[in-house]
């Protein structure tokens, strides 16, 4: 497509797909004309009335964006994710323990999947108690089970909001607290963006994190030279994880709609239409990467854009890269064979959805 049709109008769905990476930049870098309050456009009045969440910062535009987003990177600070390393690593030799006499993991039952749920739940201050039940919404959510999802979503919410009741009584040392004191203009977040913004980390955070481990493990085992070169050189880990991150985009699309009538590789876009820039196939454009196809953990430049770009570029980055970097640092240490079970093909999580990793990994 990328070749044929960079910038390619599905009539059917009456959406547009934008293919080439200096596009899918070009369409981030100006949210005035593409716009990420998407719902807030095209949703009927009626959609409006029933909306259950208000939108949280990855769907609305400035000035609003930029007030919510430095509220929560206050709270989210890079020192507050260098300083979860300690715990990361005991998170992740306790689900290695779990396994290493066995021989043999399903790598996101046994540690991909937990590990970035169990990160967020401490982060936000969520008891350690009702980690699992936790657990248990945010695998629902992000199913494509509607009703159970929408269900999983109120319990949740209403799970969430005892506990910031709770918090802004008695402040603690966790994201929760911070969030609650945050403050911009003189302003607060409201409960509503308080919420949304704890279910977009749930969605934003886990998921992602999980498919970022998934797919190294999935890039490794493909290339065989690539885990030989980080054994006798761990520190290539980390660009290693950006090659994945490029080779393997766990986000494989965005979503953006246009404000006004605009022209993109040649063709007219009409105010009001949807605009999907493909970060998946812009992180495999030749003009962009010399061979593209080539998995090469150190690749330099790698700008990717797995992680987006411009104003709503991902708050979690840091997080979910030392989430990765532990997690594989860990296994390479610790396991002298991490090959995948080939008895078992590979089953992508389902094909609606923007995520792309596996559901199972043996
Ligand atoms: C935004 C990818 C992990 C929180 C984004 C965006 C992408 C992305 C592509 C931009 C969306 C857009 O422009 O519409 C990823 C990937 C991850 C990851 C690939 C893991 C490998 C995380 C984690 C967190 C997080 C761990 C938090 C704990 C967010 C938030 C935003 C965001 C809050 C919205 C930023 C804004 O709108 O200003 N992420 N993410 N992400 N991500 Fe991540």
């Amino acid at each position: 497509m990328r070749e044929s049709q960079p910038v390619y109008f599905d009539t059917e769905n009456q959406f547009w797909h934008v293919f080439k990476y200096e596009d899918a930049s070009s369409i981030l870098n100006d949210p005035a004309t593409f716009s990420s309050e998407v719902f807030q456009r095209l949703a009927t009045e009626e959609e409006k009335k029933q909306a259950t969440a208000e939108p949280s910062i990855l769907n609305l535009d400035p000035p609003r964006h930029r007030q919510l987003r430095s509220l929560v990177t206050q709270a989210f600070t890079p020192r507050t994710v260098a300083n979860l390393t300690p715990r990361i690593s005991e998170i992740v030799n306790e689900y290695l323990d779990r396994v290493i006499d066995q021989g043999r993991m399903d790598i996101i039952a046994d540690l991909a999947y937990p590990l970035p749920v169990i990160v967020i739940a401490e982060l936000l201050g969520i008891p350690t108690q009702d980690r699992d039940l936790f657990k248990h919404w945010s695998d629902t959510i992000v199913s494509l089970r509607r009703e159970e999802a929408i269900q999983a979503g109120r319990e949740m919410n209403e799970y969430l909001k005892q506990v910031t009741e709770q918090r802004r009584k008695a402040p603690r040392d966790d994201l929760i607290s911070k969030l609650l004191a945050a403050e911009v203009e003189g302003q607060k977040l409201s409960e509503g963006e308080l919420l949304s913004f704890y279910g977009l980390l749930l969605v934003a955070g886990n998921e992602t994190t999980t498919n970022l481990i998934g797919n190294a493990i999935i890039c490794f085992d493909e290339h065989p030279e690539a885990i030989e070169r980080l054994r006798a050189q761990p520190d290539l880990l980390s660009g290693a994880i950006e090659e994945v991150l490029r080779y393997r985009s766990p986000v494989q699309r965005l979503v953006r709609v246009t404000t006004t009538d605009t022209t993109l590789g040649g063709h007219k876009i009409k105010a009001g239409q949807l605009v999907s820039p493909w970060l998946g196939s812009a992180n495999r454009d030749e003009a962009q990467f010399p061979n593209p196809d080539t998995f090469d953990i150190s690749r330099a430049p790698n700008r990717h854009l797995a992680f987006g770009h411009g104003i709503h570029f991902c708050v979690g980055a840091p997080l979910s890269r030392l989430e990765a970097r532990v997690a594989l640092g860990s296994m390479l240490a610790r396991f002298g064979e991490i090959k995948r079970d080939r008895a078992h093909p590979l089953e992508r999580i389902p094909a609606a959805s923007a995520f792309f990793g596996v559901q199972k990994l043996p």
